[in-house]
C-alpha cells in the first residue's frame, strides 16, 4: 500500500478567522444569519452522521441506493482516471464509485477534499488501504476555494454528493460551478448529487425529525460558537425551525430564541440581543427540478451527458461534461 499524501491549504487559524468573521457579520445582520458549514465539529459531524440513519432522512440513503444500482453507468459515461471528491466527509458512499471505478480499470488517484483534517486523514488512509491500485492524495481546505488546487490530469471527474450544493444560494452556485468549469477541460466530467423538489409533508419531517436529532444538530452551531468564541448562548432556549419556502425551492432552517436573550460573544467583544420570537436562519438547503439544474448546468458551461433518479423523484445523480 502507498501511504496516501495531505495537502493542506486551510490551517485551523485561518479557519478560526474566517468562524470569527462570518460571525461577526451574520449575528449583526438583520435577519441575523449563521453559515451552515459551521455546525460540523466533531459533535456536529456525529450529529450529522445520526441524522442520516433516521426514518425521515431520505436524501442519504436514497443517493446511496442510486449509487449502488448505477456506479458502473457513472464510471462508463465518464471513464475517470481521477476522481476528485469536494466535501468528502468519511467517503463511505464513494465507495461505491472506487469499487465500479476498480471493477472498469480506469481510475489512477482519488482526491478527497475536506475542511475537517481529521476526517480526511482517517478517510485517505482506510482507501489507501482498500483500494491499493489507486493513489490517495488529500486536500483540506474550503470546498468553495479549493479548485485552484486539483491535481492536473485529462480525465478528471470532479465528485460533489449529498445534496450540498443545495446549501448555495443561486447567485454562489452559479458562481461555484462556474469555478469549477474553470479548471475542467472539455470533455471532463462533474458528478452532482441534488435533492428534488418534492412533497413538503416529506421534505419538512426529514428536516425536523420525530426524536429531535436534526434540532440538536441546529443547536450544536451554538455551542460551537459557546466553544471555539467564548460565547454564552443558553443553547436550551433556542427553538429548532424547519420550513419549506415554496417560492425559493428551499428548506430553511432557523433557531428562534423563545425569550428576550442577550448574548456576549466574547473572544469578538460583541453583544447580541435577541428579541422573543427573534430567529437566526442557519441553513438553506435548496431542492431542485432536473430541467432546473440542467439549466444552471448549462449556464454554468457543462452539458448534461446522464440524469439518475430514484423511483419517487425524491434525488438525483447527475453526470455533466465541460463543454
Ligand atoms: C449535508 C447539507 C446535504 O442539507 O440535507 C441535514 C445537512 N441539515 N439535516 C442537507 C442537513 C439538516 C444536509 N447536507
Amino acid at each position: 500500500m502507498r501511504t496516501p499524501t495531505l495537502e493542506i491549504h486551510l490551517r485551523p487559524d485561518q479557519l478560526l478567522e474566517s468562524l470569527r468573521e462570518d460571525v461577526r457579520v451574520g449575528l449583526t445582520s438583520d435577519p441575523k444569519w449563521l453559515a451552515p458549514k459551521w455546525f460540523y465539529d466533531a459533535r456536529g459531524s456525529e450529529l450529522f452522521e445520526e441524522i442520516t440513519r433516521l426514518p425521515e432522512y431520505y436524501p442519504t440513503r436514497t443517493e446511496r441506493a442510486l449509487l449502488q444500482q448505477f456506479s458502473d453507468e457513472i464510471i462508463e459515461t465518464a471513464t475517470p482516471s481521477v476522481i476528485v471528491e469536494l466535501g468528502s466527509g468519511s467517503s463511505e458512499k464513494t465507495r461505491l464509485l472506487l469499487d465500479a471505478a476498480t471493477r472498469a480499470g480506469t481510475v489512477r488517484t482519488y482526491v478527497p477534499q475536506d475542511v475537517s483534517i481529521t476526517a480526511l486523514e482517517g478517510a485517505a488512509t482506510q482507501i489507501s488501504a482498500e483500494y491499493p491500485g489507486v493513489e490517495v492524495h488529500g486536500v483540506v481546505s474550503d470546498f468553495t476555494d479549493s479548485l485552484h488546487h486539483l491535481p492536473a490530469g485529462d480525465r478528471r471527474m470532479i465528485v460533489f454528493l449529498g445534496g450540498t450544493l443545495g446549501n448555495l444560494v443561486p447567485a454562489e452556485r452559479a458562481e461555484f460551478l462556474a469555478g469549477i468549469a474553470d479548471v475542467l477541460h472539455p470533455g471532463e466530467h462533474l458528478l452532482l448529487g441534488v435533492g428534488l423538489v418534492t412533497d413538503p409533508g416529506v421534505l419538512v419531517p426529514a428536516y425536523d425529525d420525530a426524536a429531535g436529532v436534526t434540532a440538536e444538530f441546529n443547536r450544536n452551531v451554538l455551542r460551537v460558537l459557546n466553544n471555539r468564541l467564548g460565547a454564552n448562548f443558553p443553547v436550551e432556549n433556542f427553538r429548532h425551525v424547519a420550513l419549506w419556502d415554496a417560492e425559493n425551492e428551499w428548506i430553511e432552517m432557523r433557531l428562534e430564541a423563545e425569550r428576550e436573550v442577550t448574548v456576549e460573544v466574547a473572544d469578538l467583544g460583541l453583544t447580541v440581543r435577541f428579541g422573543a420570537g427573534e430567529q437566526i436562519r442557519t441553513e438553506i438547503s435548496a431542492k431542485f427540478t432536473v430541467p432546473g439544474i440542467r439549466d444552471e448546468l448549462d449556464r454554468a458551461g457543462f452539458v448534461v451527458d446522464r440524469t439518475w433518479t430514484d423511483e419517487e423523484d425524491r434525488f438525483a445523480l447527475i453526470c455533466a461534461a465541460r463543454r
